[in-house]
């Protein structure tokens, strides 16, 4: 029923009958902000962060964050202090990386989508590189640099055509993928974007899915990439740096995943192996720096038994965790505070508020709680608050980053006046 040892342990525990990120107990944390509250562990991310460190250790290595897990300004500045880059997909992304005092020259910029006018905001900022999916995304990114009179650092994404062996939404290195450029085209277009003036070639990166929990498609694309460097770079076009991406995955369900100094000491190997140890390295991980460092809290509403299912009708909805919704994901879910030993057990569907049949958080799941308990839901420090939505216009919970014994309120809960802001009446 409750999960030994808990995905986000150590830092996520009970002490006594009571739930604790570090040393902060998230009953009293719902009982001062409120639900649905994300709570965030300070150490649990730099542990995370720390596992890659220690795998780069005496390498010339840049970790760029992937914000997209979780673009939270207070989040931000915890991995900018630490020295981190960022890896953004779009111009909002930007603007967060600065606001939370990140350096801009550590900024890579991926996505198949950019637009001119993100193009430009990047080049301004000064941003290192400019990961580029298409042949037409190369030449307007030439046309806009040239019409500044700068030149923009680039790095091309291949496709490395590899199965990561995860869902297939978020899968991004196969062939039928839209990201990225073929691998047979790429010398040709590496030709290409070396003899356009606006351009300077830097590098070559490749990302090829996410939660990706077996080491051998990693090692796969390792081989792949660096077979195309070879080819890169005996047609006359020096690559600076190589860039492997993110997509390391997390424990959601007991999952096994490589921690992340054991996964690059294997490919250390490989690339000390194959000659290209002394070679710069960006990686771009997002979910494994900030997944388990959180939790999202709600409160039990109703009891619902039925013929067929139990529903627990909790405060939050798949608007504040998609993930379920959108990938069928398991996310554990556990009480604050254990129940009495002799208390009822009762499988139950946990269900948010939201009018969809698809608004679930958690099924067949083993639970004794009755309305106003309050239940954790765990490995929501990525793509959880990241991708929340105001459907069924309701406010985006609060977020608290925990530090020790300290709490900090690092996004105030959302208002009714936040969500119509910028609306207007049009009579
Ligand atoms: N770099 C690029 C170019 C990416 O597209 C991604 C994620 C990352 C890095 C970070 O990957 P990570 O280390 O977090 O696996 N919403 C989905 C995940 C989508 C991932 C998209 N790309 C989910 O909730 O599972």
């Amino acid at each position: 029923m409750i999960p030994s040892p808990l995905p986000g342990a150590p830092q996520l525990a009970y002490r006594g009958d009571a739930l604790h990120l570090e040393d902060v107990s998230l009953s009293d944390l719902a009982t001062v902000h409120g639900t649905p509250l994300y709570v965030y562990s300070k150490a649990s991310m730099l542990a995370a962060l720390g596992a890659y460190q220690r795998g780069f250790a005496r390498r010339d290595v840049q970790i760029c964050y992937a914000m997209k897990a979780n673009s939270t300004l207070g989040v931000l500045q915890v991995f900018a202090r630490a020295g981190c880059g960022f890896d953004i997909v779009s111009a909002g992304e930007l603007r967060r990386v600065l606001a939370a005092g990140g350096d801009a020259s550590k900024v890579i910029f991926s996505g198949v989508g950019k637009t001119r006018a993100e193009m430009r905001e990047a080049l301004a900022a000064g941003i290192g590189c400019f990961n580029v999916e298409s042949e037409a995304e190369i030449d307007v990114l030439d046309e806009v640099a040239r019409a500044v009179g700068g030149t923009a650092p680039v790095s091309i994404r291949v496709n490395p055509n590899v199965d990561p062996k995860t869902h297939p939404y978020i899968s991004t290195g196969l062939k039928d993928n839209k990201f990225g450029i073929a691998h047979e085209r790429a010398v040709a277009v590496y030709r290409h974007a070396a003899s356009l003036p606006g351009l300077k070639v830097v590098g070559i990166d490749c990302h090829i899915g996410s939660q990706i929990t077996d080491e051998t498609p990693y090692l796969d694309a390792m081989d792949r990439v660096l077979d195309l460097v070879a080819a890169i770079e005996a047609a006359g076009i020096p690559l600076h740096h190589i860039d492997f991406g993110g997509g390391l995955g997390i424990d959601y369900r007991g999952d096994k995943p490589p921690s992340a100094d054991a996964l690059w000491k294997r490919l250390l190997a490989k690339l000390d192996a194959r000659g290209y140890g002394g070679r710069k390295l960006l990686v771009e991980p997002g979910r494994s720096l900030v997944g388990n460092a959180g939790v999202c809290l709600t409160e039990v509403l109703y009891d619902k038994p039925g013929e067929h299912k139990n529903f627990c009708i909790v405060d939050a909805a798949m608007n504040d965790l998609p993930r379920p919704a959108m990938y069928e994901a398991y996310h554990a879910i556990v009480p604050l505070v254990l129940p009495a030993a002799d208390a009822p057990i009762v499988t139950v569907d946990v269900v948010g508020p939201v009018c969809e049949s698809g608004d679930w958080l958690g099924r067949d799941r083993q639970l004794a709680v009755r309305p106003g308990d309050r239940l954790a839901v765990l490995s929501a420090g990525a793509y959880c608050m990241s991708m929340a939505s105001n459907y069924n216009s309701r406010g985006r919970g609060a977020e608290v980053l925990v530090d020790g014994a300290a709490s900090h309120l690092i996004r105030a809960r959302e208002s009714a006046e936040d969500q119509m802001r910028g609306e207007k009446l049009p009579g």
